[in-house]
């Protein structure tokens, strides 16, 4: 591909399939991104073992060291900004960001969502669509303003919600369909066909799925 690398740096909390996801498609050459670094807030974090085994930098920040979600932030920014991305990468990263934060990456910071935003922002999505008897259920890559979960929306995947539905079930449908739009919304800011604009995402091209 003769699209230059894009430098991102991926924020996780957990599991980290999705941050599999990507380097999957980066390391076959079909996502023009270069992982610069991967950084936990939580030293328990799975995904961090990956990284280390791909041979990509990691960092832990382990926000129950910082009394004020303010300084955290702060020293996230610091060490994020060694590593000069164009992108910052959400991908199940399970803290609240400070204002301060999100204004400093504003265009650059992207969130992976468990439903249809804007059904169900915050936690346990599955166990509330399930709850809600919705028929439909899925995924929503946005880029994070201040509202959480509710900046706008780059691209969405649906999933059925059949009867005998548990929450494991249907969270296990919509991540598959997580780790194919996070990785196609990341190749298309890195390729420029989609920005953030006064609030509003600009398209240059249409996104197909
Ligand atoms: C994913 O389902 C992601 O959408 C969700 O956390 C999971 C992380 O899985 N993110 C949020 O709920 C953010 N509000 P992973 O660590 O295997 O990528």
């Amino acid at each position: 591909m003769s699209t230059k690398l894009l430098p991102i740096v991926v924020l996780i909390s957990g599991r980290g399939s999705n941050f599999l996801a990507i380097l999957e498609q980066a390391q076959t050459g079909k996502l023009p991104v270069d992982i610069r670094a991967v950084i936990g807030n939580n030293p328990q974090a799975q995904g961090l073992f990956y990284a280390q085994q791909a041979g990509i930098n990691t960092h832990i920040l382990d926000h129950r060291q910082y009394k004020q979600r303010q300084i955290f932030d702060r020293e996230l920014i610091k060490i994020i900004d060694i590593y000069t991305p164009d992108l910052v990468v959400l991908a199940g990263f399970m803290r609240i960001l400070t204002l301060e934060f999100v204004q400093h990456y504003i265009g650059k910071l992207m969130n992976i969502h468990p439903s249809l935003l804007p059904k169900f922002p915050g936690l346990n999505t599955h166990q509330r669509a399930l709850k809600a008897k919705v028929y439909e259920h899925g995924a929503t890559v946005h880029f994070v303003t201040e509202e959480v979960d509710g900046g706008p929306i780059i691209l969405q995947a649906k999933v059925p919600v059949y009867k005998n539905d548990t929450p494991e079930i249907l969270a296990n449908r919509v991540l598959e369909k997580e780790h194919k739009i996070y990785p196609q919304a990341i190749l298309a800011f890195a390729k420029k066909e989609i920005y953030l604009k006064d609030g509003q995402v600009i398209r240059t091209t249409p996104l197909v799925k």
